[in-house]
């Protein structure tokens, strides 16, 4: 470690895993749920669940943004943290916050949630991933904040450079769309806008810098490919996202009660989205195969190409597949956007996390060659487990969405839905089965960090 005030990203990638083992069991119960409709009944229905394992991801997602950006804006800036302490507050804050919060979900009737939050003062509550009670929204933004304060704080008293202005335009951009979280229009498609006005532009707008910052960062110390080469792609790729991105928020406004000019700004737009992604891919094997040290951390750099890969493929392939208007007719809310839903999130996001604390956390245990070669070869196992069970869960989720076109979209002897999810029970097995094969590569993930070198 070559600032101390890197250590405060510590606890904030121990807690992203801890909530990333939680939101996976979530939806593992849930997958049985599917399969057995009244397992758990009446202790913790499907919504709940699904709230949860929801919530979690976002959660866990920024704990993960947080502790990346800890560790590698000091060593970009060539400077201490700004205030590790107030890292260090707020990582506690949105510890207890994160935590009531899913206490509640899971022990207060939702209903009965919206009435102790003061939900009728100002009503945020009850949209997908933004479910959360107005206290906790107002907790993450002072989070944020505090969080945005640090960072530019440290940056602008040091050396700035591409990645730390990508980051942090990243960061900024989470914040204000977030805001969208906190007006719900009364009419259902104004609702609709300003809800993927925080949903899309994260996911495929901001979220996307803050991901290619942190790919970056860990390419540049895997491969001691020079800064100025990997810069370039670094523009391209976030020029790239940004036009393809933004009007792309279109391929959501097609059949919802928008003017119809949507379908083509939505379409074409949206089309150029996976670009962006497949430049990831390029830019991760250039940088590999140019290197210019081997590092002895091997699977921080075998996970920063698996993430450039399965970005592309869950949000790129998986997305473009029901991108276009005339097909997102017949695909729209079936199971395969689930498939997409899973797949992009894993891929893109949950993935970056991994990257980097396959990078840093070995640093941050004093490792500064990475773990041993027998740590690394059982969290390469973790790293086929969970990708194959993810690539698994997609692809029964895709073959179930086909059914379900099929059977009650395309054509004129329709069936009912409930009739459709019914001839599909088996597909849910499978899922639920690879589900399981997730979890068990994290818990795989999870002994690497224990594994010792033989005496
Ligand atoms: C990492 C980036 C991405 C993430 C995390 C992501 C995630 C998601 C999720 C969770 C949904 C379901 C939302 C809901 O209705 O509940 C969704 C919907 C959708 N995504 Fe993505 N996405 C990403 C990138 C893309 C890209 C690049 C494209 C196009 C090329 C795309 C196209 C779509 C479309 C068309 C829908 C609407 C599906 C429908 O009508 O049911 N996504 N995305
Ligand atoms: C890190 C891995 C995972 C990520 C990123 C993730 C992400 C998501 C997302 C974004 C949604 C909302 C999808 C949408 O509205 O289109 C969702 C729902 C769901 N997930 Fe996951 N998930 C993960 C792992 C799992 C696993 C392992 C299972 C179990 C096999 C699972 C089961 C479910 C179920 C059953 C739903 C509800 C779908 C519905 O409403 O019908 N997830 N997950
Ligand atoms: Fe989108």
């Amino acid at each position: 470690m070559k600032y101390t005030s890197q250590a405060v990203a510590k606890p904030y990638f121990i807690f992203a895993l801890i909530l990333l083992a939680g939101e996976i069991l979530f939806g593992l119960l849930m997958s049985v749920q599917y399969v057995y409709g009244d397992f758990l009944f009446p202790l913790i229905p499907f919504n709940v669940l699904r709230m949860v394992h929801t919530n979690l991801l976002i959660v866990l997602l920024l704990f993960g943004f947080m502790g990346a950006t800890y560790y590698l804006v000091p060593e970009e800036a060539e400077r201490e943290l700004w205030s590790p302490k107030l890292a260090m507050v707020t990582f506690w804050v949105f510890v207890v916050a994160g935590v009531a919060t899913i206490l509640g979900y899971l022990f207060v009737p939702y209903a009965t949630l919206t009435e102790i939050t003061f939900n009728e003062l100002l009503p945020t509550m009850g949209r997908e991933f933004l479910e959360q009670p107005l206290p906790t929204k107002v907790g993450i933004v002072l989070v944020v904040v505090s969080y945005i304060v640090n960072v530019s704080m440290t940056v602008l008293k040091g050396r700035r450079t591409v990645i730390t202005t990508v980051l942090i335009t990243g960061l900024l951009g989470l914040a204000v769309f977030f805001l969208f979280a906190f007006y719900v229009p009364d009419n259902l498609i104004m609702d609709k806008f300003f809800w993927w006005f925080t949903v899309h532009l994260w996911v495929e707008a901001t979220w996307e810098l803050i991901m290619g910052a942190i790919l970056a960062f860990v390419l540049i110390k895997v491969t001691g490919v020079d800064r100025e080469h990997i810069d370039k792609w670094l523009y391209l790729i976030i020029a790239m996202t940004m036009v393809s991105g933004i009007l792309g928020t279109g391929h959501h406004f097609f059949y919802m009660g928008a003017p119809e000019y949507w379908l083509w700004i939505g379409s074409i737009s949206s089309a150029v989205e996976p670009l962006p992604f497949f430049l990831m891919i390029l830019f991760a094997f250039t940088m590999a195969r140019d290197r210019k040290i081997k590092h002895d951390n091997e699977i921080a750099l075998t996970w920063a190409k698996g993430t450039a890969v399965m970005a592309f493929i869950g949000a790129g392939v998986w997305g473009f597949f029901h991108t276009l208007a005339p097909v997102n007719m017949y695909t729209h809310g079936t199971q395969l956007t689930a498939a997409h839903g899973h797949l992009s999130f894993y891929g893109a996001y949950i993935m970056i996390v991994f990257t980097v604390v396959s990078y840093a956390m070995p640093i941050l245990r004093g490792r500064p060659h990475g773990n041993c070669e027998k740590a690394q070869k059982v969290e390469l196992t973790s790293f086929w487990m969970m990708n194959i069970g993810m690539m698994g869960l997609t692809l029964a989720l895709s073959a179930a969405g086909l059914v379900q076109i099929f059977d009650s979209r395309v054509g004129t002897d329709l069936i009912g839905f409930m009739e459709s999810a019914e001839s599909i029970s088996s597909i849910f097995m499978i899922r639920a089965g690879f589900g399981l094969l997730v979890f068990l590569g994290l818990l795989t993930y999870f002994y690497s960090f224990f594994v010792k070198e033989e005496a």
